[in-house]
């Protein structure tokens, strides 16, 4: 099997799979990165989301042989080790998850959202986060957290 070493989280792993193995594979079951959740397994429900370089994409879907150049991966393990950051927080504030399966998805597109627009109106965030499911229907808790990130906090990283 190839070694492929991939940067997450600023730092390097090497992981030794099989060539089409799913990036969120990788990371759940052979990095233990748990984080990052497998749901519909078909990039239609984002509760799988990370960022490559910044920008939110379904893990699901992605190969990891793709993946061994370098490119940025973060995952919610990523943002803060103690829940620190400024949209976990938000997160907290509002009490957002209910049963939780969706809510590190919903956080990390919020996450890139604000880096990419530190204070969006309410329409460009239902936008921004339109086809991350949540099966419980804490959208308006979602939408509130990161109406409060984005009025707390001027720069998100
Ligand atoms: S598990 Fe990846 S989008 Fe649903
Ligand atoms: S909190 Fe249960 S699916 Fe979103």
């Amino acid at each position: 099997m190839p070694l492929y070493t991939l940067n997450i989280n600023n730092n390097s792993f090497e992981v030794e799979v099989n060539k089409g193995t799913s990036l969120l594979w990788v990371l759940r079951e052979h990095l233990g990165l748990t984080g990052t959740k497998y749901s519909c397994g078909i990039a239609q429900c984002g509760s799988c989301t990370i960022h490559i370089d910044q920008k939110p994409m379904r893990a699901c879907i992605l190969t990891v042989e793709n993946f061994a150049m370098g490119q940025k991966i973060l995952t919610i393990e990523g943002l803060s080790e103690k829940g620190e950051h400024p949209v976990q927080k938000a997160w907290i504030k509002t009490q957002a998850p209910q049963c939780g399966y969706c809510q590190s998805g919903q956080i990390m597109q919020a996450v890139a959202l604000l880096k990419e627009k530190p204070k969006p109106s309410r329409e460009e965030i239902k936008s921004y986060m339109n086809g991350i499911l949540c099966r419980c229907g804490t959208y308006m808790r979602i939408l509130e957290a990161i109406e409060i990130a984005s009025e707390e906090n001027s720069a998100i990283n």
